[in-house]
């Protein structure tokens, strides 16, 4: 042995025990585990779903492009119709063999949790019928997901966590999260969240609880964040968006056309604004001026009607009339005479008789609807609707909503037969599903195929519609 080799034994050695540190300080810092959350519902689920992954973040997980992927499962469920919810449990039974399989071949352990309304409306019932589940969280609770990991961590399963905290949860969220690198050239911004209206058909004031407006302050801050992260265009939120009715910058209470008018002037590089979903009893003259006078406002409106039958109206406590509704068409187009009207409707509610039935479609002819959704009724337990000993059989229910829609796509393609030719900026969204092709939405929210020509995702790009379709428009890029 020379002394160089004795030399280089001690070095040698240091490197090996200082090697040896790191790896075991490695195997002990938590490695990064992936999350993947299936959003099964409304825009607003889509929105908690990224709130759940911004709080995730924070606590060392990413995001995982697949459930096979993923350390965590987070099912996000929507418990609107009876085909909606049911659908998580086939989801559920999947994931049950998934996770056998990733034990068994990769050693791995996938754990499941169920979030969202199904989970808000369930709870507990759910885990006698479906025992695989980790843990359940509903709507109000995303912010308690640390604690929940934290409890998983350590080893227990199958908490509810479904209560109606009196904590400001988007604060809660905000103070918990970690900003994700990027978002969407369109982003989603929730400023309202609940319903207090009753509608005796719907689940939401259940599992949303009450109505809640967030402040003007916070919505702000949050909108600078999208629009630093990427976002152009942003769409506000809210079961009932336009019953927003937040504390102002100036400590007064403001209404919606007002947090608008305030996001348009305050926030730079914002393209466009939208607002989802609106009640026609909250639809007030500020608002409707806004699609006047807002130039960052898409001439685009979701007004649901549900229906055009006075009497149906009145047994689903809508609170308006038919022609109160067609009242608000009439001044929305006096201010903005090309704007989109969107709707939605249920056939076959308890009671309905073809008379009923006839002035839905009355009603459609009237308006000249851009787009809508239509669903057949769906009794939801709990609810008074489905109580009703009236219940419309299914297949008289399945007859009118194919008369309906069948309405609904003509009037879809008459409007956007009238784009032919037109040209109109266009932000481009996402890819098509041809090489090269772009898509973005137009202001009237179309979808609008463009080839790329070299353009990225997050471009606004001036476009003349060379074609029409029911479902979409297809495009060049002019500029
Ligand atoms: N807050 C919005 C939308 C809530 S749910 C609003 O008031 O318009 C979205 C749509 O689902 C409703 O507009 C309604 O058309 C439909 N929907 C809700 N409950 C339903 C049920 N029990 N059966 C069928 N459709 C229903
Ligand atoms: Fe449901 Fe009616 Fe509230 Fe809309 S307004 S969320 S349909 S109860
Ligand atoms: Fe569904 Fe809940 Fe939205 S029931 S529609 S996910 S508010």
């Amino acid at each position: 042995m020379n002394n160089g080799a004795q030399a280089a034994v001690v070095p040698a050695t240091a490197a090996k025990t200082t090697r040896a540190r790191e790896e075991q300080e490695l195997n002990a810092a938590p490695a990064r585990r992936k999350v993947f959350v299936k959003a099964f519902g409304c825009q607003m689920n889509v929105y908690d779903g990224e709130r759940m992954i911004d709080v995730l973040r924070a606590r060392g997980f990413e995001p995982a492009g697949s459930p096979e992927e993923a350390d965590l499962v987070i099912l996000n469920t929507c418990h609107i119709r009876e085909k909606a919810a049911e659908k998580v449990y086939s989801e559920l039974g999947r994931l049950r063999v998934l996770r056998e399989k990733l034990s068994r071949d990769a050693g791995r352990q996938v754990r499941i949790a169920v979030a969202g309304c199904v989970a808000q409306a369930e709870g507990e019932a759910m885990l006698a019928r479906a025992p695989v589940i980790d843990f359940i969280f509903g709507p109000q609770s995303i912010q308690k997901l640390p604690s929940l990991i934290d409890r998983l961590d350590a080893g227990e399963r199958h908490m509810v966590e479904t209560d109606f905290p009196p904590e400001d949860k988007f604060a809660k969220l905000e103070e918990q999260s970690a900003t994700p690198p990027a978002v969407p050239p369109s982003a989603f911004l929730a400023v309202q969240e609940g319903c207090d209206k009753f509608c005796t058909f719907c689940v939401v004031p259940y599992t949303r609880g009450a109505e809640y407006s967030r402040p003007a302050a916070d919505i702000l801050r949050e909108a600078e964040l999208l629009l630093d992260k990427g976002a152009k265009e942003i769409t506000l939120l809210g079961q009932n968006v336009n019953a927003w009715h937040g504390e102002g910058l100036d400590g007064r209470t403001w209404n919606l056309a007002r947090l608008l008018q305030e996001m348009a002037q305050r926030l730079e590089g914002l393209h466009g604004l939208r607002f989802t979903t609106s009640h026609p009893n909250d639809m007030d003259d500020d608002l409707i001026a806004a699609f006047g006078n807002n130039d960052r406002l898409m001439p685009y409106l979701h007004l649901p009607v549900q229906a055009g039958s006075d009497k149906v109206l009145k047994a689903m406590n809508r609170k308006h009339t038919a022609a109160d509704y067609l009242r608000i068409i009439d001044k929305l187009r006096m201010v903005r005479e090309d704007i989109a009207i969107s709707g939605d409707f249920i056939v076959g509610f308890p009671g309905e008789t073809e008379e009923d039935f006839q002035a839905t479609l009355d009603l459609v002819e009237q308006v000249q609807y851009a787009h809508a959704y239509s669903f057949r009724y769906s009794p939801r337990p709990g609810t008074p609707a489905a109580e009703r000993e009236e219940q419309v059989p299914e297949e008289e229910k399945a007859e009118r909503l194919a008369r309906l829609q069948a309405l609904l796509g003509q009037q879809q393609q008459a409007f956007n037969r009238r784009f032919l030719g037109r040209r109109f900026p266009l932000l481009l969204t996402g890819e098509g599903r041809h090489a090269g092709q772009l898509v973005g939405r137009s202001p009237w929210l179309q979808a609008v195929h463009v080839p790329g020509d070299g353009h990225a995702i997050g471009d606004i790009v001036q476009v003349e519609v060379v074609e029409v379709g029911r479902n979409a428009l297809g495009a060049h890029i002019v500029s």
